[in-house]
């Protein structure tokens, strides 16, 4: 087996997804706190109070509210993050266990809104600042690194509302204060940095409702990303001139796109389904400049991006060290007419018939990943992480009383097996996160029953639960994959 002496095995979470205390400590509200839960038939809504009256929107991950919109939580309804797992209050139990399984890293992001609870205060939240510092000094008490996300779809709503969603360059400087507060705050505590989760799905959602998505819409995700792209590239600089042992990451929603049909129309449209999808951002933050084909997508429609000079400069200067992705599955592009469509993942294209799904509709894909790692090294040649990988699932408890999840053992082990491949090929990989590690709140749908962790946790879709952990099979599994480097895969 390939995989390098250091290499990082580890598990990722988002602070939305398992912290709970959504109001503890002064924090203060994320958009993510206004998201309803949903199901796999029935999306998560946003609930808003317009002209004083409430009412709910369809919520998708990182998109913003209504204009003039007013985020409320409505008591009849009910919102997962409010209590997730209480990683809040139960993180000493939980790193404990990942550090049983022999965590090298553990990916977590940090809530905004618990260092700056509006988004725009002068001063941070000493509360919140602490809060982080406890997690990552016990991770460090088990020789976990912290691989940390700044911004995993949870803006603050206070922002969210006055700037609508990233409408405004000002959201540049606030983003850049709140990384240079993290930067400074834990230095030498944490080494590893994300500017943005899945910062690509901004476009990449938009394919999900082509029917009803206009040229305006394009023209708010693309200002949105440039205004993000600005604000992680001055980040990255920042990080730089604060620790220039600091490594800082993009974080791309890595999608495989296959053409359907060897049709030349179908060709094209899927290479242009990864230009947009996929190099349109990875280009601007690994190589620091928009790619030529970036005026053809303006183009299609009608997008007049407000960019400067300064901002060209920033973006050249503030290039990412390292590529780093999620991985779920592939998609199928074309250009004719199909019946058989995949519902219910990010991608909605056609269905694969290689490929078996998961109840969520997500193509089990691992030769997917090989390729993806394979096309990207070659294209950026900076190290690769695999930050998300895993499979949503529902969990039974048999009647011995454990959780024997061999399909996620199944799924893990195939991905793991192409990352050698991909390693053996010449691929710069360093680390692996498997996606929430322990059973946490799904940002697709608000589910609990969307399990991918190591580690089950007693709570189910409407809050009932003990919130008691407890390890699958899978859980002992991954610690002999740890133990092996990657060798003992049985
Ligand atoms: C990624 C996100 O898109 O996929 C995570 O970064 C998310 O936040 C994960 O949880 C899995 O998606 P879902 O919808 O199953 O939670």
């Amino acid at each position: 087996m390939a995989f390098p002496k250091n290499f990082l095995w580890g598990g990722a979470t988002a602070a939305n997804q398992i912290e709970g205390a959504y109001d503890v400590d002064g924090k203060g509200l994320s958009v993510t706190d206004i998201t309803t839960a949903g199901s796999l038939d029935k999306p998560r809504m946003l609930t808003y109070k317009l002209n004083g009256k409430l009412e709910k929107t369809p919520g998708i991950p990182g998109a913003g509210l209504p204009q003039g919109a007013v985020g409320a939580i409505d008591p009849n309804e009910y919102y997962p993050n409010h209590v997730a797992i209480d990683f809040y209050h139960h993180y000493k139990e939980d790193i404990k266990l990942f550090a049983e399984m022999g965590f090298k890293t553990f990916r977590l992001s940090i809530a905004w809104t618990r260092i700056f609870p509006n988004g725009d205060e002068e001063k941070p939240n000493q509360a919140g600042l602490d809060f982080y510092r406890r997690v990552f000094e016990e991770c460090k008490k088990y020789g976990i690194e912290p691989l940390v996300t700044i911004s995993h779809y949870e803006d603050p709503l206070y922002l969210s509302e006055k700037y609508h969603d990233w409408q405004d360059r000002k959201m540049i400087d606030l983003y850049v204060k709140y990384a240079t507060t993290l930067f400074e705050e834990y230095k030498g505590l944490v080494k590893y940095w994300l500017t943005f989760n899945e910062i690509n799905s901004a476009i990449m959602f938009l394919d999900m409702f082509a029917d009803k998505v206009s040229d305006e819409d394009y023209q708010h995700a693309y200002q949105k990303l440039h205004y993000q792209f600005v604000a992680s590239a001055k980040a990255v600089k920042k990080a730089h001139e604060i620790d220039p042992n600091y490594v800082v990451g993009n974080m791309i929603c890595g999608i495989v796109n296959y053409p359907l049909t060897p049709d030349p129309k179908d060709i094209l449209l899927n290479f242009h389904a990864w230009e947009k999808n996929l190099f349109y951002c990875g280009d601007v933050q690994a190589k620091g400049k928009y790619p030529t084909f970036a005026k053809r997508l303006w183009n299609e429609h009608n997008v007049h991006l407000d960019i400067t000079d300064e901002d060209k400069k920033d973006l050249l200067e503030g290039k990412v060290d390292m590529y780093t992705f999620s991985y779920y599955m592939s998609n199928v592009i074309t250009s004719h007419k199909v019946e058989d469509k995949v519902g219910g993942n990010f991608a909605a294209g056609a269905k694969n018939p290689y490929l078996k799904y998961s109840e969520w509709g997500w193509a089990t894909d691992p030769d997917g990943l090989q390729y993806y790692l394979e096309l990207m090294y070659d294209r950026y040649e900076i190290p690769m992480m695999v930050v998300e990988n895993g499979l949503g699932a529902v969990d039974k408890i048999s009647e011995d009383g454990k959780i024997h999840d061999d399909y996620r053992i199944d799924y893990l082990r195939m991905h793991i097996k192409a990352m050698n491949r991909a390693i053996e090929d010449g691929v710069d990989l360093i680390g692996y996160t498997t996606w929430g590690c322990i059973d946490l709140v799904s940002a697709g749908t608000g589910q609990m029953s969307k399990r991918y962790g190591f580690i089950y946790v007693d709570r189910d879709d409407e809050g009932n639960g003990s919130l008691k952990r407890m390890p699958k099979d899978s859980f002992y599994w991954y610690k002999k994959v740890i133990e092996s480097n990657g060798k003992d895969l049985d």
